[in-house]
């Protein structure tokens, strides 16, 4: 990608011009939505090149058919290529969500014999709920960043873990887990920091996997996932997309190759409104611990400033009972009480009845806990909601 000479000072400049620099030649100053199911054919052999080519995970090449979708979309690309440039990675790989895109990565595991998943809790529920069930022919071994090394045997095939962790907002030093992992791959979910604020390759991590869902596209619009790897692991990954049919949709690729522009301004934004809440937060007498990287206790290992340039959007408090945290969940009026994050507008919701009601009792947040993404408000107008409904 001729981006990649922007360097990291140019972050912000990338976010604007990914995978953009071929438009004006092409006379658009947007990129084109292409919604074709299929791609005309130029003649049998060619064609059947090209099925194999992508079938198989290459890239299409020059002068060939797309085939069809789900091999090919020249739109979801173009955002893959966006993502890929800000993760600092060789190429991306986008599906119909981040749940689709992990099973991808689990199924390309299991496909190469290495079906063992070294797994560091918390995780979002989905991904805990997959994982413990072994639906897709994994077996897990829950670990501790301390126990990562000690739990890897002959056929594990990855290392899984997100940081910050989803709904507690816990850290994991990268490194060091990487450090344990040895050969085996670590795959890191990026979606609660985005490369705005941590590039888990720059640590040694593998793969990084976003719910586009989320922070990528920002405004609630968008339900897509993606993976950001090197070349091997990318057409591991686009053969297993194209053999299971988990495809991003190619409207929802330009709305968050568009959702990239303004990425680096909205987590900023976003992040100085959320410390303005942790702070008020830490303050009220009915709220238990805030759990955040930027409130007190919420960076044991100092990895704010050193591997993530800031605490993020993202935070928890815990009200120390599940009828307190019910009030405020239902009782928010400019907060919306639902699940996601990552968007425009601040949504609030109780982890332990919705995104985690799957995990296990030992790993499940505990029923005071509400976790809150904080939006582009005025963090005024978000403290008076909570303030309001906390007196409820
Ligand atoms: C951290 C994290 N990873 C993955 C997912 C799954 O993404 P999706 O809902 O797009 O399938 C979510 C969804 O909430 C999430 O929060």
């Amino acid at each position: 990608m001729s981006d990649t000479h922007l360097t990291r000072s140019g972050f912000d400049t990338l976010a604007v011009h990914g995978a953009r620099d071929d438009l004006a030649a092409l006379g658009l100053h947007v990129p084109s939505i292409d919604l074709s199911s299929t791609s005309p054919i130029h003649d049998v052999e060619s064609g059947g090149d090209s099925y194999e080519n992508l079938a198989s995970g290459g890239r299409l090449e020059p002068g060939h058919s797309a085939v069809y979708q789900r091999l090919w979309n020249p739109t979801v690309a173009r955002f893959e290529d966006a993502v890929a440039g800000l993760e600092g990675a060789e190429q991306a790989v986008a599906y119909a969500s981040g749940m689709a895109a992990l099973s991808a990565v689990l199924l390309a595991c299991v496909q190469a014999g290495t079906p063992h998943i070294v797994a560091v809790r918390p995780l979002y529920g989905g991904t805990d709920h997959v994982l413990a069930t072994g639906l897709l022919g994994t077996r897990v071994s829950w670990a501790t960043v301390e126990t990562v090394g000690a739990s890897i045997t002959e056929d594990t095939g990855l290392v899984v873990l997100e940081t910050p962790g989803n709904p507690t907002l816990d850290l994991v030093d990268i490194a060091a887990v990487v450090a344990q992992a040895g050969d085996v791959p670590v795959l890191v979910d990026n979606t609660f920091a985005t490369p705005v604020l941590q590039r888990p390759l720059e640590h040694g991590a593998t793969l990084v996997l976003h719910s586009v869902t989320k922070f990528l596209g920002g405004h609630g619009d968008v339900l897509a996932g993606i993976v950001a790897t090197n070349a091997e692991w990318s057409a591991r990954l686009r053969s297993v997309r194209a053999l299971t049919g988990g495809v991003m949709h190619p409207l929802s690729a330009y709305l968050g190759h568009r959702g990239l522009q303004t990425l680096p301004v909205r987590v900023r934004a976003q992040q100085a409104g959320a410390q303005a809440v942790a702070a008020w937060l830490a303050q009220q007498p009915q709220v238990e611990r805030v759990l955040y990287p930027g409130a007190d206790g919420g960076d044991p290992a100092g990895l704010v400033g050193r591997q993530m340039a800031g605490p993020g959007a993202v935070l928890a408090f815990d009200l120390g009972s599940y009828d307190a945290a019910a009030t405020v969940a239902d009782h928010v009026r400019v907060i919306t009480h639902a699940v996601s994050l990552g968007g425009v507008d601040s949504l609030i919701q109780h982890p332990a009845s919705l995104t985690h009601r799957p995990v296990a009792p030992e790993a499940r947040p505990t029923p005071g806990v509400l976790r809150l993404s904080v939006g582009l408000e005025d963090p005024a107008d978000l403290i008076a909601d909570l303030a309001q409904a906390m007196s409820a």
